[in-house]
């Protein structure tokens, strides 16, 4: 059904790549922009912008709810990126891939649904890192109100790498799931969530993998890994915001009671009784973001055009580079240096606020972020309030990591 992934790849240049994303093209503070928060959110080629244009001009209609020859079409639309997001990740079948607003909802909607499902009982423990997000955090203490699960949390390595023994020493009887993030937002580490599951499930235990930062930067096999949840944000996959993903293995998804209830789930509603529709409408309450879907498989189109190892190969070598040329900043500290590493390099500079550096690079055009980055336990492991943070994509260049460190040396002096 789904032919997006042609035999010949188009060839990878940076500045024809460049060009088919319109905001590179602008100036901020007069100055062409250098856009390195990536890890925050991806910025969107033409054609994804096309596609939202295309539906919403001529398309637009609500799904799998008329007969009619627009919403027939919208409906093969919405479904079709539901295949091109299986295919992507390879999924076993497009009923596993549930559409949800971002990775976020994902994890919230397995969160309280596993607590509905009564998987957990008080007591339970769910084990996650001190590096997650904290969209890996809250929502297990959300469910708390309902029923006492414990966190248990995997200590991190000063380098910013997972102490696996003391993951293994964790898993006891009460451990119900592991929930962990693919690769750090804050410390750009990438974790080996492949001997993580192997671990876990050699204890029966299911692992929900955080996908957020690792859809966009490496090829993702969710069989492979052998993942029963994985999750990630269409926005920083070079999509829409507000779509995102949840996959699960259909055994789980069955087994889980709805997250909403509304229109398009259901399969009889009667005041007294309601049956659930199959997977996956039984997860997709409501009229969905119809657009984003489509943008997203727009997204997943123009990234399989590439070889995905060689943007990753061309990532690696922009981090290398931008490590190397960072370190050279007298009182530069890098934050997180684990072994397998993406791009995305948090750094401080002694004596000098995070803000103070973002805010005064921005004057030159340079877009990076600052703060704790949705990540408060790294700070407070790191003992910082805040870092500041470049994170690349393959649309980035050498070039700009240069233009990065002049904007830190001219912060630099301004404080001297
Ligand atoms: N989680 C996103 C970030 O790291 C927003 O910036």
């Amino acid at each position: 059904m789904i032919n997006t992934i042609p035999e010949v790849k188009r060839k990878f240049n940076v500045e024809e790549i460049r060009s088919d994303f319109p905001i590179l093209k602008r100036l901020v503070n007069e100055k062409p922009l250098v856009y390195l928060d990536n890890a925050a959110t991806s910025q969107k080629p033409q054609q994804v912008i096309d596609a939202l244009n295309q539906y919403y001009t001529f398309d637009n209609a609500n799904i799998h709810r008329g007969l009619y020859f627009l919403s027939e079409l919208a409906t093969d639309q919405y479904e079709t990126a539901r295949l091109k997001v299986k295919e992507f990740i390879n999924a076993l079948s497009a009923s596993e891939i549930i559409f949800v607003r971002g990775a976020t909802e994902a994890i919230n909607l397995v969160a309280s649904t596993l607590c509905r499902a009564r998987i957990f009982k008080n007591g339970d423990e769910v084990i996650i890192s001190h590096m997650e997000h904290h969209a890996n955090i809250v929502p297990w203490q959300l469910i708390s109100d309902r029923k006492q699960i414990n966190l248990k949390v995997i200590p991190i390595t000063d380098d910013g790498d997972l102490d696996l023994d003391a993951f293994k020493s964790m898993i006891n009887e009460k451990t119900k799931l592991v929930s962990v993030v693919h690769i750090s937002n804050t410390l750009g580490t990438i974790n080996p969530v492949k001997k993580i599951i192997e671990i876990a499930h050699s204890c029966g235990i299911p692992v929900l993998i955080d996908g957020a930062q690792s859809v966009p930067h490496l090829k993702v096999d969710v069989q492979e890994l052998d993942a029963d949840f994985f999750v990630f944000s269409g926005h920083k996959v070079f999509g829409p915001t507000g779509i995102g993903v949840l996959y699960g293995k259909t055994e789980y998804l069955e087994m889980m009671p709805p997250y909403q209830g509304g229109g398009s789930m259901i399969r009889t509603v009667t005041f007294e009784k309601t049956t659930f529709d199959d997977l996956p409408g039984k997860f997709e309450a409501g009229t969905p973001n119809i657009a984003g879907a489509i943008g997203l498989g727009s997204a997943i189109d123009y990234l399989c055009q590439f070889d995905r190892n060689g943007l990753t190969l061309y990532e690696d070598s922009l981090l290398k580079y931008a490590t190397e040329q960072l370190l050279q900043i007298d009182g530069l500290r890098i934050i997180g240096n684990a072994k397998e590493k993406a791009s995305v390099i948090s750094f401080v500079i002694d004596g000098i606020h995070p803000y103070d550096i973002g805010t005064i690079i921005d004057t030159d055009g340079i877009a990076i972020r600052t703060g704790h980055h949705c990540t408060q336990p790294i700070m407070q492991r790191y003992n910082l309030p805040a870092t500041a943070r470049a994170s690349f994509s393959f649309y980035n260049t050498k070039e700009e990591i240069d233009k990065l460190v002049k904007g830190l040396l001219k912060v630099k002096k301004i404080f001297a």
